[in-house]
């Protein structure tokens, strides 16, 4: 089994790219995900709403913020019951309104992460990592928290070196 985990959000359907709406058959962070999976060796856990969120891109964004607003936890599909595997944790998701999607805070809140490394990775279309690093500080108990990755969602096809450089630079 790999000492690294990947936990990644990922949503489907329109999305902001390139200065335009598309849609997109995988989502932008799916793609890092299993870069690094794929570079690493890692193992990947994809965190899934039972609800889905709209498909349209502009009702989606307000979806999310009602639900950063409530700092709400949806529920989901399935659970992670511990991290004793592992001793990396990538936590990866997109820029929802500065942060990651609630539903990763759903997931995160449950584990413990005493003595684990945390490594943040945010794909987004102009915020960078926003306040990931600082979402991970406050939302995995016990972790020490290393240098984060931020990959513009409309370039992530084109990420694969820098996605490597951060993986040896963090020894992944
Ligand atoms: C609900 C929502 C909120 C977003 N908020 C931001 C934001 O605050 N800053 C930013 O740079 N990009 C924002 N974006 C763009 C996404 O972060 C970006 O397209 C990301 O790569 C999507 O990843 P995914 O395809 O894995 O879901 C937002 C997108 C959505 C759908």
């Amino acid at each position: 089994m790999a000492d690294t985990l990947v936990i990644y959000y990922s949503r489907k359907g329109e999305n902001y790219a390139g200065g335009a709406v598309r849609s997109l058959a995988k989502g932008n962070t799916e793609i890092v995900a299993e870069y690094i999976a794929e570079i690493t060796g890692a193992d990947l856990f994809e965190v899934e709403t039972v609800k889905t969120y709209s498909a349209d891109y502009t009702k989606c964004t307000e979806e999310a913020k009602a639900e950063l607003q409530a700092d709400a936890r949806p529920e989901l599909k399935a659970y992670l019951d511990n991290l004793d595997a592992y001793e990396n944790i990538v936590v990866a998701g997109p820029c929802w309104w500065g942060t990651y999607p609630m539903a990763v805070f759903t997931l995160l809140d449950r584990l413990d992460f005493d003595c684990k490394t945390v490594l943040p990775v945010m794909t987004h279309e102009g915020s960078g990592l926003a306040e990931a690093a600082k979402a991970l500080k406050k939302h995995c108990h016990g972790a020490m928290v290393g240098p984060g990755l931020a990959i513009r969602g409309s370039e992530v096809e084109q990420a694969k070196p820098q996605i490597e450089r951060w993986a040896r630079q963090n020894r992944l």
